[in-house]
């Protein structure tokens, strides 16, 4: 079986006859590009809270996500995970066409195709040879014609090849989506791992923009996918015509997802800390005769172009117990995994095991469970 999101440590810790408690504690997890700040406080939630309907105005999380991101609260509304704020959009949009600028997140063809919705992919990354990818310009994308009224997604900054675009940059392509009339999803999942400046997000075009929408995981950056909360900007107007349901997040995820947001204790370091590691790890994957070229873009994880079928690799390292992201998803072909960057501990596990796969030849996969 292939894993076809990343993140699944629970799959392979059955797969290895280990429980749920010691996927905890047994299995690393670079497929999933989650920050590796582990809190150290204690979750604190008052039990009470559950006999009660959880604050339908999310009025606390909602003053907390407006200081931090800096934007009007009439434009924010909170979600359960971006992943269901996807398919909450796409049920309320019916979109016809569906523009994905590829590779991109599986999840918005899953979901354009379970409505039905006609897809175009157009390739913002390409193959030119069998070693390298390169980014299309922005000025030649903005050339491809694309249907009137289509919903448009764009990723900034991009996966599985972490590069951010500016909104300069992409202005070609904001007049040809304005033009066509479409809807924008613009998802800034990773954008906290560059900057919280408004500047640089679709969140300062949303005042003159109303078919603008900008998606935010706030599981990511504060490093808690195990809690399902996302943040939705987007015009006021849009934001009271979309139905949502009336408690669309667990006080449990509120008061928890609150708590790492006031932690500053680890935000000041974040960022040197986060190229520190980047930085190492691409040195010491460098020197494998398995990667072929790194490809490091801007964010909390790498792209890796492999010698060898990264799925050879990520069968290899999962019987260690270490999940990778094999790319093949993305459409990137046999040769690339994405990396998360990690603490020195996980990166120091990964890179025992992976000086262990360097005797690995191009041998068929044998069918092993991943
Ligand atoms: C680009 C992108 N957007 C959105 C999501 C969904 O994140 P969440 O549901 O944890 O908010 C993911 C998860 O992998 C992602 O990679």
């Amino acid at each position: 079986m292939a894993f076809d999101h990343g993140g699944q440590i629970y799959t392979l810790a059955a797969q290895q006859g280990l429980s749920a408690d010691e996927a905890l504690t047994e299995c690393v997890d670079f497929s999933a590009s989650i920050a590796p700040w582990f809190f150290a406080e204690a979750p604190h939630f008052n039990p009470l809270a559950l006999l009660h309907y959880p604050d339908s105005t999310h009025q606390s999380l909602i003053n907390t996500i407006q200081n931090r991101f800096q934007i009007d609260r009439d434009c924010i509304t909170v979600s359960n995970g971006i992943s269901s704020a996807i398919l909450n959009l796409f049920a309320y949009l019916r979109p016809k066409n569906t523009v994905l600028y590829t590779p991109i997140f599986g999840e918005y063809e899953r979901v354009a195709l379970s409505y039905g919705s006609k897809i175009q992919r157009i390739e913002r990354l390409s193959q030119t040879q069998e070693s390298a990818f390169s980014a299309n310009s922005i000025e030649k994308l903005a050339q491809i014609p694309i249907a009137k009224n289509s919903l448009v997604v764009w990723v900034n900054p991009s996966t599985p090849d972490g590069r951010y675009v500016s909104l300069q940059e992409l202005k070609p392509l904001f007049d040809l989506w304005q033009q066509q009339d479409c809807w924008v999803l613009l998802d800034e999942s990773f954008l906290p791992f560059i900057s919280f400046d408004p500047k640089i997000s679709g969140r300062s075009l949303l005042d003159t923009w109303p078919k603008l929408i900008v998606l935010q995981s706030l599981t990511k950056y504060y490093a808690c996918p195990g809690l399902r909360v996302g943040a939705v900007f987007a015009h006021p107007d849009f934001l009271t015509q979309w139905p949502q349901a009336h408690w669309p997040v667990s006080a449990i995820d509120q008061a928890l997802l609150l708590q790492r947001m006031q932690d500053h204790s680890l935000e000041s370091q974040n960022h040197i800390l986060q190229t520190q590691l980047k930085t190492d790890l691409i040195r010491a994957l460098q020197e494998s005769p398995l990667v072929k070229t790194i490809y490091p873009g801007q964010v909390n994880f790498i792209l890796v172009k492999t010698r060898i079928k990264a799925q050879v690799i990520q069968q290899a390292l999962a019987k260690t117990g270490i999940l990778v992201r094999d790319c093949q998803n993305f459409g990137l072909g046999d040769y690339s995994l994405r990396l998360a960057v990690k603490d020195e501990a996980s990166h120091n596990r990964l890179l025992a095991s992976w000086s262990q796969l360097e005797d690995l030849t191009q041998e068929p996969i044998t069918d092993v469970a991943i």
